[in-house]
């Protein structure tokens, strides 16, 4: 099936705010988390070293203000009966629930936990190690629309050590750290591993039906939704990414 895969160098909430209302199925944002701060800390035994990214970094009210906002612009967009998932860390994913929870119409279907089985050791010694990062799957319910959830393939499409083949699937989902192979088009700090992407998008949409990801960095949402049949918007700020994106999109024609 030919798909077409749009991507915008722009801010997200401007940019949303061109696209026509309720003309997208699903949604994946993997936005900022605020996590960085100005002087990362290193790991003496590794060249590891904690997030450091301007785009990354808010003040506590203007992080609110970033994440209600977009968060508007990307219901009014969504199609009712589409969903909205949006990936965080104990950093954002509160205050994005929060917001979710505020808002008519919005149901939180699952979040899901992603664990990391290869997860960065902790820099400081003086606490756990983060192994797993959380996703919300909300859905935009209205007009008597339901969600979609591709229930059986589910079954057969998601399985590592914790969702043995052939069975209803929980919400928690092993997947390593994204492979290098994955990153052969260029450098991007946070890209997400395929296997996420495609486990959603196979979840919860059909076949030549749109994803749009408001913050779509090198483009994992794009390439995926392209080699699954479904079309794709991408937004990002930096245009230095567009490099990475074309290039991994371009690799989906071979
Ligand atoms: C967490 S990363 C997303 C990574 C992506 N999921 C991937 O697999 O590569 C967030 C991205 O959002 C971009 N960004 C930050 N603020 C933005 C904004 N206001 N509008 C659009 N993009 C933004 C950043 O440049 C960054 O590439």
């Amino acid at each position: 099936m030919k798909t077409t895969h749009k991507i915008i160098i722009g801010d997200a909430i401007e940019e949303l705010k061109k696209i026509p209302t309720e003309s997208i199925e699903l949604i994946f944002a993997d936005p900022p988390y605020n996590l960085s701060k100005k002087n990362g800390l290193g790991w003496k035994y590794s060249k590891h070293v904690t997030m450091q990214e301007e785009w990354d970094m808010f003040s506590k009210d203007g992080y609110y203000k970033f994440n209600k906002e977009w968060i508007k612009e990307a219901l009014r967009v969504l199609k009712h009966g589409g969903s909205l998932w949006i990936c965080g860390s104990f950093h954002n994913i509160y205050q994005v629930g929060f917001i979710l929870q505020q808002i008519e119409d919005v149901k939180i279907n699952n979040s899901i936990v992603w664990f990391k089985p290869n997860a960065q050791p902790n820099i400081t010694c003086r606490m756990f190690t983060e192994s797993t990062e959380h996703l919300i799957w909300a859905s935009k319910n209205g007009n008597n629309q339901k969600w979609t959830f591709n229930y059986e393939d589910t079954k057969n499409l998601i399985f590592d050590n914790i969702n043995p083949k052939g069975k209803q699937t929980r919400n928690v989902w092993s997947i390593a750290l994204t492979p290098k192979k994955e990153k052969w088009a260029g450098e991007h700090p946070t890209q997400k591993p395929e296997e996420l992407l495609r486990r959603v998008i196979l979840a919860c949409t059909k076949p030549g039906e749109t994803v749009l990801d408001p913050f779509v960095g090198s483009g994992t949402t794009s390439v995926v939704a392209k080699r699954l049949g479904r079309n794709s918007i991408g937004i990002e700020k930096e245009a230095k990414y567009l490099n990475i994106i074309n290039r991994r999109l371009e690799q989906q024609n071979l």
